[in-house]
C-alpha cells in the first residue's frame, strides 16, 4: 500500500471524535504489522528517506508535521474498522445444504417435539443464579459477600483467567442464538415461531442465559477481577461474532453444537473440580450446576445428529468429516480485550496447562461422538461416505499423536499480563 499522507490525514479528520479510542487502547503494532505489512514497511522507508531529507533541511516544524502525519496513519489503520473481528475470518460459504434436504427437517418436527423438547427443563423447575449468590434483600448480605470474597482469596490468578474466559464465552450468547438461526430449515422464522426447532432454540438460549449471568455475578462479588476490562471483552466478542463455518446447514450446525455442548460440559466440570481443590465449595457447586445443564444440552444435540445418521447416513457422515477437517473452532475464538491480539490463544494456553480444556479433551470428544453415533458400523455408504467414515474414525488417535509431539517440543512458557486480572502476570 502506498503511503498517502494527505488523503489519510483527511480521512482522520473526517472521523468523529467519539469514534477515537484512547491511544493506549489501539491494537498492538505486532498484529497491525502482520495484517498490513506493506504499510509498515512503507513507514520505515519513509522514516529513512525523511532522515536524509531532515539532515539537509534542518526544519524542526517539518519534523513535527511529518511525525504527526505518521501517527495519524497508524491511528487510521487501527480504527478504520472498529467493529471488525480481531483477526480475519474464513471466506464464508453459505447455504451449502441442497434445498430439498430442508424437507428432512420439516418432517422431523413431530419427532423433535417428542424427543428433543423433553430435554428442556420447565422454568419453574430450573435453578436461577440467585440460588447460588448472596441475597441482596437479606440482612446477612454483607456477611455472605465477605465470606464469598474470603473463599476466593484462596484461588490463584491463573484459575481466574480461565473462569473469566469461560464466563465471557457464556456471555456472548446473542451470537450463539444468531448462529442457530442461520440454519436452513430449523431457524426461528419470526422470533416467536411455534415450530419445535424454534421453541428449542429460544428455550435453550433462555437456559444458557443463566450461565453467564451466574458466573458474571460471582466474579463481580469476588473482587478479584477487573470487571471493566471483562465487560469490554464481552462487548468486543459479541460485536465480532463467531466463525463456526456451518454454512447455514443444520447437519453441520448440529454436529458443531453436539461437540460444543460436550466441550463446555467438560470445561465447567473441570473448573468445578479445581474450585473444590481450592476449598471453594460454593464455586464448585456453581460450575458443577452449569456443567449439568451442558450435559443435558449435549444429550439433545447428539440425539438430533443420531437421528440424522438414521435418516441420511451418507449426508451426515460427510458433514461430520467436513466439520472435523475444518476443525471445531471454539465459540469465543474471536475474543479481544482492546489490548491483547492473541487473547484467545493465551486464555486457551492456560486452560490447557491447568487441564480445564485440553487438546486431549478435543480428541476424546471426537472419539466419544464417533462411538455415540456408531460411525464405525455405518453401512451402505457411497464411496465419498466411506472415505469420510475412515477419516473421522482414524482422526482421534492422530490428534493425540500430534499433541504428544507438540508437548515434547514445547518451549519454556512465557509469563504474560492479563487485563482481566489488573495486568497481573500469569505463566502460559
Ligand atoms: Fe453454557
Ligand atoms: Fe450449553
Amino acid at each position: 500500500m502506498a503511503l498517502k499522507l494527505s488523503p489519510l490525514t483527511f480521512q482522520h479528520q473526517k472521523i468523529p471524535s467519539f469514534a477515537l479510542p484512547p491511544a493506549s487502547n489501539l491494537r498492538s503494532p505486532r498484529v497491525f504489522m502482520a495484517s498490513t505489512l506493506s504499510s509498515s514497511s512503507n513507514q520505515l522507508l519513509c522514516y529513512v528517506l525523511f532522515s536524509v531529507w531532515f539532515t539537509h533541511s534542518n526544519g524542526i516544524l517539518r519534523v513535527l508535521s511529518f511525525q504527526f502525519r505518521l501517527l495519524n496513519l497508524r491511528e487510521v489503520e487501527n480504527i478504520k474498522r472498529p467493529f471488525s473481528p480481531p483477526r480475519e475470518v474464513h471466506v464464508q460459504v453459505t447455504h451449502s445444504m441442497p434445498p430439498q434436504k430442508i424437507e428432512i427437517f420439516k418432517s422431523m418436527e413431530g419427532w423433535a417435539e417428542k424427543n428433543i423438547l423433553v430435554h428442556l427443563k420447565p422454568v419453574e423447575k430450573c435453578w436461577q443464579p440467585q440460588d447460588f449468590l448472596p441475597d441482596p434483600a437479606s440482612e446477612g448480605f454483607f456477611e455472605q459477600v465477605k465470606e464469598l470474597r474470603e473463599r476466593s482469596m484462596e484461588i490463584p490468578d491463573e484459575y481466574f483467567v480461565v473462569l473469566v474466559g469461560d464466563m465471557i464465552t457464556e456471555e456472548a450468547l446473542p451470537t450463539y442464538q444468531t448462529m442457530l438461526n442461520t440454519l436452513d430449515g430449523v431457524r426461528d422464522e419470526t422470533g416467536a415461531s411455534p415450530t419445535s426447532w424454534a421453541v428449542w432454540t429460544r428455550a435453550w438460549t433462555a437456559e444458557e442465559n443463566r450461565h453467564g449471568d451466574l458466573l458474571n455475578k460471582y466474579l463481580y462479588l469476588s473482587g478479584r477481577v477487573d470487571m471493566r476490562q471483562i465487560e469490554k471483552s464481552i462487548q468486543y466478542l459479541i460485536g465480532s461474532g463467531m466463525d463456526p463455518r456451518t454454512e447455514n446447514s443444520p447437519y453441520l450446525g448440529f454436529i458443531y453444537t453436539s461437540f460444543q455442548e460436550r466441550a463446555t460440559f467438560i470445561s465447567h466440570g473441570n473448573t468445578a473440580r479445581h474450585a473444590k481443590d481450592y476449598g471453594d465449595l460454593k464455586l464448585a457447586q456453581i460450575c458443577g450446576t452449569i456443567a449439568a445443564d451442558e450435559k443435558r444440552h449435549e444429550t439433545a444435540y447428539t440425539k438430533i445428529t443420531e437421528k440424522l445418521f438414521e435418516i441420511d447416513p451418507d449426508g451426515t457422515v460427510l458433514a461430520f468429516a467436513d466439520m472435523m477437517r475444518k476443525k471445531i473452532s471454539m465459540p469465543a475464538h474471536l475474543m479481544y480485550d482492546g489490548r491483547d491480539d492473541n487473547l484467545f490463544e493465551h486464555f486457551s494456553a492456560i486452560a490447557q496447562r491447568l487441564g480445564v480444556y485440553t487438546a486431549k479433551d478435543y480428541a476424546d470428544i471426537l472419539e466419544f461422538l464417533v462411538g455415540r453415533w456408531n460411525v464405525e458400523k455405518l453401512t451402505g455408504l457411497s464411496g465419498e461416505g466411506r472415505k469420510a467414515q475412515d477419516y473421522v474414525c482414524g482422526l482421534a488417535p492422530r490428534i493425540r499423536r500430534l499433541d504428544e509431539r507438540a508437548q515434547g517440543r514445547a518451549k519454556q512458557a512465557p509469563t504474560i499480563p492479563f487485563s482481566w486480572i489488573f495486568d497481573r502476570e500469569v505463566k502460559l
